[in-house]
């Protein structure tokens, strides 16, 4: 279907908002049903209320009962009356909010009102598939006031600031249904890591609220990526973290935990402390990491959760039992400071959370969840969900769990190894719920929107894509009456966006919380008229049915090959010496591996394949640098990889001293990473010792090698043997590892190096990288050290071929970077302030003009895009989307060629490909069905590196 005939059938008049704010979606709708069925007593104790009255201390299920108990009474009896009050509430059941709601309990008094006027409003209804045009959304009291035309917006008399979108998209708020935002906080510090007690493995008692640091650098990071939410949670240390809380990044006058959270469970209300009528939830985690910290295998784990909700039940029964009769009660109200979580779950009212991964972890809290009658809220990370789609659904409960994944960060450990980039669209054809979420800071949550497009661009309709990190996280988290929807009555969290937001590097231009504008003058730029388009998801239904079929490990290898291949329609082809514009609408042939002619009027053999590219583009084969790909399959899994280089600086032993790491003697090849990149046009690799993980100060000479290669020895397998000598200044977790200051002074030694001391390969590396003859790699982010490094080139090695990989802090000297011919590889490609030596970083939009590439090239700096951290090894099969994210950001700084020099070209020369007098081969050919820089591109044929015959996709 084109987005033509979408928008089409989506569009609805602002006449009609009305009508349509209050059709209820599906979840509410279900859930009213389902609810109706539930054997809650709230429906029909609400006409029994005299009599209830009458019975009033007779039984437990004679709720409401008197909040003042009478005084006659012993205060343990009257005290116990009160919590029999608490715990005989039914369960949370709030009413979807309407435009009756014309102030938030968040609002802040001051808070001026705001029209934002012509707006295209994603507004989650009709199974989030209602869009209105030209409509405009008055914010006033905290909350979505009215939604309608501008004459019926002037009628609601409110003197607003007047905001003209011109068309731009609007949706709610995001909300991101597993962070450690505030627990784990940025930038890391061993003082900020409050999201996992290592004292126990079942802590329901414990609360994310308690930990929650306000000065955290994120918040202000994610509000410009969209959040408005964040479901808070303990880490998954333990079978039970924790009670996660609830909260927006909203900085508050009051700067305290406690003003952040939105709808809590307990607050002090008029000096009392109350437990409130909103949900409560709780984090629980099976698997590995449980399993790591306390030995704790699988079998431990379900008998924990027994074990726990054993304890829960007994305090629930014995809390009943005191309830049925107070008066005849002779000890206090029974209580459980560590059991009453649990019982307080089998109540019904708490959302629960489960860190689960694999089939079997799912299995057995399925079972567990059937034992002890709760029902779950979200299976989180779950990356085998998509196997088993009916188990999920057997799990005890009105509504089958949602699933909370990512897109694509996968393969970091055994249970993550299986997931499928084409989960989300399988479960969501299965009929369960997908939610994105970060796990910040595993993932950046300001890129939270960006998870949603790459589920989209694999397979998951539009509609859903939005969804999943809106009403549907809105629905997990339990707040689903007041957010996750643009509604009258709603609160005022909304994004404007410059373009469609599942667009590749769509940009929030203004995100609004309790109607209080959030960016303080933001930097916005144009996104062109196809960006603001809705976009059709990919067919991916064979893959995702292979996926299926092998559960998860699928057999990527490159099988149908051709020697003549003609691309037909290609629009554009970005190759060496080729220009873009000389080949519009044209023809490219491709024999034994080279291109040999391209124009509308090239011959083509009888006995060549024909593959329509649909207006689509050819580039060389991209390349990606920074992950473990080529050396480790599985991060956490050392017996998957080549291990850690030694330490050169720690070294005692004669026959290590001196010994120069060559990172091509411990290539890996046919790994499921390498394979799943190549099949989206990463063709090949760089690696470099110790990439990951403690990097060693000295680890070793980086290699290039092909993704699709069999083994080492296969045709093109290795590119260059010897890139680059790699040293790492900048390190995660630097606490026990020598001063920089102690680094740069072994540096210094090392480049100026005369004599025998040094006469060793190491050594002789060193010499050549002086002379400029092997280029120095060093990663660093921190300004100061990038700028250490600067000094030592310009004082002792002038002829040093120098380049920074990280660079988070580079922007600040790039004149001087550029001045003295050192080039920046920004890795990751997207700065976040993971360490203190990154904290100065350059946002991008919406918080600064330029984006850290942008901004770098703009001052003739050579840049490339490189990849750090856990989510290295799972991104590399994103190269395309980094490229692309990074022209749509930055179109009046990159030419399209730009772009993809970025990931191309730029790297061979910043990663010494082309020096050492081994000359890089041709790093391949990939041809793309639609266009490279749209987030549905997709790799039809390739050239490997080397390679001889195209692979067709
Ligand atoms: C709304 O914005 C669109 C896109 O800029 C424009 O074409 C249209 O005229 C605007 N409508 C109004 C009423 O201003
Ligand atoms: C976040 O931005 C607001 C301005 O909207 C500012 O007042 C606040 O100090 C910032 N918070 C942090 C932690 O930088
Ligand atoms: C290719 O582009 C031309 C010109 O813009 C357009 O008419 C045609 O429909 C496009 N083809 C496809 C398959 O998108
Ligand atoms: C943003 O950057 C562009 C490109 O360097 C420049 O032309 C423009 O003036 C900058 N705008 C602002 C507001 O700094």
């Amino acid at each position: 279907m084109s987005p033509h005939t979408h928008a089409h059938l989506v569009q609805r008049r602002a006449v009609d908002v009305e009508k349509t704010a209050d059709v209820g979606d599906d979840y509410h709708e279900e859930d009213k049903q389902r609810r109706r069925k539930r054997p809650t007593l709230s429906s029909t104790l609400a006409g029994l209320a005299i009599i209830a009255l009458t019975v009033f201390y007779a039984s437990n299920r004679a709720w409401p009962w008197d909040p003042q108990p009478p005084s006659d009474l012993p205060p343990f009896i009257r005290e116990g009356i009160k919590q029999c009050e608490i715990i005989g509430r039914p369960p949370p059941n709030p009413a979807p909010a309407t435009r009756e709601r014309t102030t938030s309990d968040r609002f802040v008094a001051g808070t001026g009102a705001v029209w934002l006027k012509n707006a295209t409003v994603w507004t989650g209804s009709n199974s989030g598939k209602e869009v209105l045009y030209g409509v405009d959304v008055l914010l006033d009291g905290g909350v979505i006031r009215r939604i309608g035309s501008s004459e019926a917006v002037a009628l609601e008399g409110v003197d607003a600031d007047e905001v003209d979108l011109h068309g731009a998209w609007v949706t709610p708020g995001l909300v991101d249904v597993h962070s450690h935002i505030g627990v784990e906080s940025a930038p890391g510090l061993n003082g900020g890591s409050d999201g996992n007690t290592l004292k126990g493995s079942v802590r329901p008692f414990l609360r994310s609220l308690d930990g929650f640091n306000t000065h955290d650098a994120a918040f202000n990071l994610s509000i410009a990526g969209g959040i408005t939410t964040m479901l808070v949670l303990p880490g998954s240390a333990g079978n039970i973290g924790g009670q996660a809380f609830t909260f927006k990044p909203r900085c508050t006058a009051e700067n305290t935990p406690q003003s952040m959270q939105v709808e809590p469970p307990f607050r002090v209300q008029d000096g009392n402390w109350e437990r409130t009528r909103a949900w409560r939830h709780i984090k629980h985690a099976c698997g590995e990491n449980p399993a790591r910290v306390y030995g704790n295998v699988r079998m431990e784990s379900a008998y924990a959760f027994r074990a726990a909700y054993t304890n829960g039940k007994a305090l629930k029964d014995l809390q009943d039992a005191w309830c049925e009769d107070p008066r005849a009660q002779t000890t206090p109200f029974p209580q459980s400071l560590e059991w009453e979580a649990l019982a307080d779950v089998l109540r019904g009212n708490v959302k629960v959370n489960v860190h689960c991964y694999e089939t079997v972890d799912i299995d057995d809290f399925v079972r567990i969840t059937n034992e002890f009658q709760f029902p779950v809220a979200a299976f989180h990370h779950a990356h085998e969900a998509y196997l088993v789609p009916d188990v999920i659904k057997q799990a005890f409960g009105p509504e089958p769990p949602a699933v909370a994944i990512f897109a694509n960060f996968a393969r970091y450990k055994r249970e993550a190894y299986r997931l499928s980039p084409y989960a989300a669209k399988v479960l969501n054809d299965a009929g369960i719920k997908v939610s994105f979420k970060s796990d910040h800071p595993a993932i950046d949550s300001r890129y939270l929107v960006f998870e949603a497009q790459q589920g989209h661009a694999f397979g998951l309709p539009w509609a859903e894509a939005l969804a999943s990190v809106t009403t549907v996280s809105a629905h997990t988290a339990g707040l689903d009456h007041r957010l996750g929807y643009v509604r009258e009555g709603y609160d005022a969290d909304v994004v404007v966006w410059d373009s469609f937001p599942l667009a590749l590097g769509a940009t929030p231009k203004q995100t609004y919380i309790d109607g209080i504008p959030q960016l303080v003058s933001p930097h916005v730029g144009d996104k062109p008229p196809e960006a603001q388009e809705i976009t059709t998801h990919g067919d991916y239904s064979k893959e995702a049915a292979a996926d299926v079929a092998s559960r998860g490990d699928p057999d990527l290898r490159p099988r149908k090959k051709a020697s003549r291949v003609v691309f037909e329609n290609v629009k554009d082809a970005y190759l060496d010496g080729v220009h873009a514009s000389a080949v519009n609408a044209g023809r490219v042939v491709v024999n034994n591996g080279e291109v040999v002619c391209i124009g509308p009027e090239c011959a083509v053999a009888e006995d060549a394949v024909h593959v329509d590219l649909k207006n689509g583009t050819i580039t060389r084969g991209l390349i990606t640098a920074g992950s473990r790909l080529g050396h480790e399959e599985i991060d956490m899994e050392a017996s998957t990889g080549d291990g850690l280089p030694y330490d050169a600086l720690a070294v005692n032993s004669d026959l290590l001293s001196g010994v120069l790491v060559h990172g091509v003697d411990g290539a890996q090849f046919g790994t499921k990473g390498a394979l799943m990149a190549y099949r989206e046009g990463t063709t090949t690799g760089v690696s470099w010792p110790g990439s990951l993980g403690p990097a060693r100060f000295i680890a070793g000479v980086s290699f290039s090698f092909s993704t699709s290669a069999p083994h080492p020895l296969a045709a093109g397998a290795i590119g260059t043997a010897r890139a680059a000598l790699q040293l790492t200044l900048d390190e995660e977790g630097a606490d026990n590892n020598p001063s920089i200051s102690t680094k740069l002074g072994v540096l210094r030694r090392l480049l100026r190096q005369k004599g025998a001391a040094e006469d060793n390969e190491l050594g002789r590396a060193f010499e050549d990288a002086a002379a400029g003859r092997l280029r120095l790699v060093v990663t660093a982010n921190s300004a100061d050290h990038i700028g250490a490094l600067v000094r030592i080139k310009r004082d002792i090695a002038p002829a040093l071929k120098l380049t920074i990989f990280g660079g988070a802090e580079a922007y600040m000297l790039a004149d001087e970077l550029a001045r003295a011919h050192i080039g920046v590889v920004v890795a990751p490609a997207r700065s976040f302030p993971y360490e203190w030596s990154s904290r100065r970083l350059l946002p991008g939009p919406p918080l600064s003009n330029l984006t850290l590439p942008a901004f770098l090239h703009a001052h003739g700096v050579k840049v490339g895009l490189g990849l750090s951290g856990i989510v290295a090894s799972s991104s590399t099969r994103l190269t395309r989307f980094e490229a692309a994210w990074a022209y749509a950001n930055a179109p009046h700084v990159f030419s399209k060629r730009d772009a993809i020099a970025l990931v191309t070209t730029n790297l061979e020369e910043l990663l010494g490909l082309n020096d050492g007098g081994s000359k890089a081969a041709s790093s391949g050919i990939v041809a793309y069905e639609g266009d490279f820089f749209s987030l549905h591109a997709r790799v039809r044929g390739v050239v490997t590196a080397g390679g001889s015959s195209i692979d067709l996709l």
